[in-house]
C-alpha cells in the first residue's frame, strides 16, 4: 500500500569519486550525481533510467551504503542514511536490500540456495537452522522454485533462476526497499517478463518498496509508480509513469524513448525519416555551465548556456528541468548549484 509520507527522501545529493594520481595522492574529484532529489514512499516503485555513466548505480550504491554520499541528504523513515556513510546498523541495513545485475557474479558458487537464501537470516536474527530452513522453502515458493532446489549450487541453475534466488534472498528479511540495479539486463526479452511480472506479484503481496534501475524506459514503465531519468548526474525529469512515458517533457527524456524500437513498421519508418531530416547532434560533452544536455538538445536557446534550469512542474504531475517549460512554476532550484563536498 502507498502512503504520503516518503520511505526514503534524498534532498541535493552529491556523489564523488576521487582519481588517483601515480604517486598514489588523491587526485581531482569526479562528481557522479549532482544534487539530485528523490523519493519513494512506502510501497512504491521508483523508476531510474538514464545511458550508461549517468550516475544511476552511483546513486544505488549510496542509498545502499556501499559508497558515502559526499553531500546532500538521505532519509530513511526516521533514519538518517547521509550520516551514517557506509556504516549502517544492522536494522537499517536488514530494511534495506539489493539485487543486482549479473546473477552469474553476485551468487557465491561454492554456497547451497539454502545458505545463499538463508545467509540474511543467519547474519541478522537468531533464527535456528531448522526455521531457517523453513523459511528458505517458503521463500522459494516465492519466487516460483521449491524444495528441491535447496541442496543445488548456482551453477545449476539458468540466469533467470540465478535471478529468483537473488529476489529471495533479498526477500527473507521482509524489508521494506528493494534496490534493483537492471536485475534483468543480462537476461533474454522472455525471462525479463518473467522476472519483472514476479517483481510486480511480490511487491504488490508484500507492500515492498523498489528502487528500479534500467537503461529501458519501455521496460520501467510497466512496473514504476514514478519514473525519474538522469542525465550525467542530473535528475532531468520525474513524474508518475504513464506521463513521463506518454507524454515526455525534457527533450533528453523524449531522446531515451526514442531510441526504442516501435514495433509498428509504418510508425518506426515515419521516425526515421524524421531523424533523417533533424540537425546532427553533438556526442555528449561535460558543459561547464549551462544545462548539461545543451551540446545534444535540438531546442537549445541561448539561456540554457549559461544557466542551470531549475526543476519546473509540468502538466499530469512531477517536474523537468528544461527552459521550454519556464512559463511553469520552478519547483525545485537548479541541481548542481549547491554545495559539493
Ligand atoms: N568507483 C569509481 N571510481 C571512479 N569513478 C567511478 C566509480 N564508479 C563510477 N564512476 C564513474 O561515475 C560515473 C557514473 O557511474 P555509474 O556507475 O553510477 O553510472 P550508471 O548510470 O550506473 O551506468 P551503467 O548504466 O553503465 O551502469 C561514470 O562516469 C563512472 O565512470
Ligand atoms: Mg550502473
Amino acid at each position: 500500500m502507498v502512503t504520503d509520507r516518503p520511505l526514503l527522501e534524498i534532498n541535493d545529493l552529491w556523489v564523488t569519486y576521487w582519481g588517483r594520481s601515480l604517486l598514489g595522492l588523491s587526485g581531482r574529484p569526479f562528481h557522479a550525481v549532482k544534487g539530485a532529489n528523490l523519493s519513494i514512499r512506502p510501497g512504491e516503485t521508483l523508476g531510474l533510467v538514464g545511458e550508461s555513466g549517468s550516475g544511476k548505480s552511483s546513486i544505488a550504491n549510496t542509498v545502499l551504503g556501499l559508497v558515502p554520499a559526499a553531500g546532500g541528504s538521505m532519509r530513511f523513515g526516521d533514519e538518517d542514511l547521509a550520516g551514517m556513510g557506509t556504516r549502517y546498523p544492522s536494522n537499517v541495513r536488514k530494511q534495506i536490500q539489493a539485487v543486482f545485475q549479473d546473477p552469474y557474479s553476485s551468487l557465491n558458487p561454492s554456497m547451497t540456495v539454502e545458505e545463499i537464501v538463508t545467509e540474511p537470516l543467519r547474519v541478522h536474527t537468531t533464527m535456528g537452522r531448522s526455521e531457517r530452513r523453513q523459511r528458505a522453502v517458503e521463500l522459494l515458493e516465492l519466487v516460483s522454485l521449491s524444495r528441491e532446489h535447496l541442496e543445488r549450487h548456482p551453477h545449476q541453475f539458468s540466469g533467470g533462476q540465478r535471478q529468483r534466488i537473488a529476489i529471495a534472498s533479498a526477500l527473507a528479511l521482509q524489508p521494506r526497499l528493494i534496490v534493483l540495479d537492471e536485475p534483468v539486463s543480462a537476461l533474454d526479452v522472455s525471462t525479463q517478463n518473467q522476472i519483472i511480472n514476479l517483481l510486480y506479484e511480490r511487491r504488490d503481496a508484500l507492500g515492498i518498496a523498489y528502487l528500479l534501475i534500467a537503461h529501458d524506459l519501455a521496460l520501467v514503465h510497466h512496473i514504476s509508480d514514478r519514473i525519474a531519468v538522469m542525465y550525467l548526474g542530473h535528475i532531468v525529469e520525474e513524474g508518475p509513469s504513464d506521463r513521463v512515458y506518454r507524454r515526455p517533457a525534457h527533450p533528453y527524456t523524449k531522446a531515451l524513448l526514442d531510441a526504442v524500437p516501435l514495433l509498428d513498421p509504418q510508425a518506426q519508418r515515419a521516425r526515421r525519416a524524421a531523424r533523417k531530416a533533424a540537425p546532427a547532434i553533438d556526442a555528449p560533452r561535460v558543459s561547464t555551465t549551462g544545462c548539461p544536455y545543451q551540446n545534444r538538445c535540438p531546442h537549445v536557446m541561448p539561456r540554457c548556456q549559461t544557466e542551470m534550469p531549475p526543476a519546473y512542474a509540468v502538466d499530469g504531475g512531477g517536474t523537468a528541468s528544461c527552459f521550454l517549460h519556464a512559463d511553469r512554476p520552478a519547483v525545485l532550484p537548479a541541481s548542481g548549484t549547491g554545495k559539493a563536498a
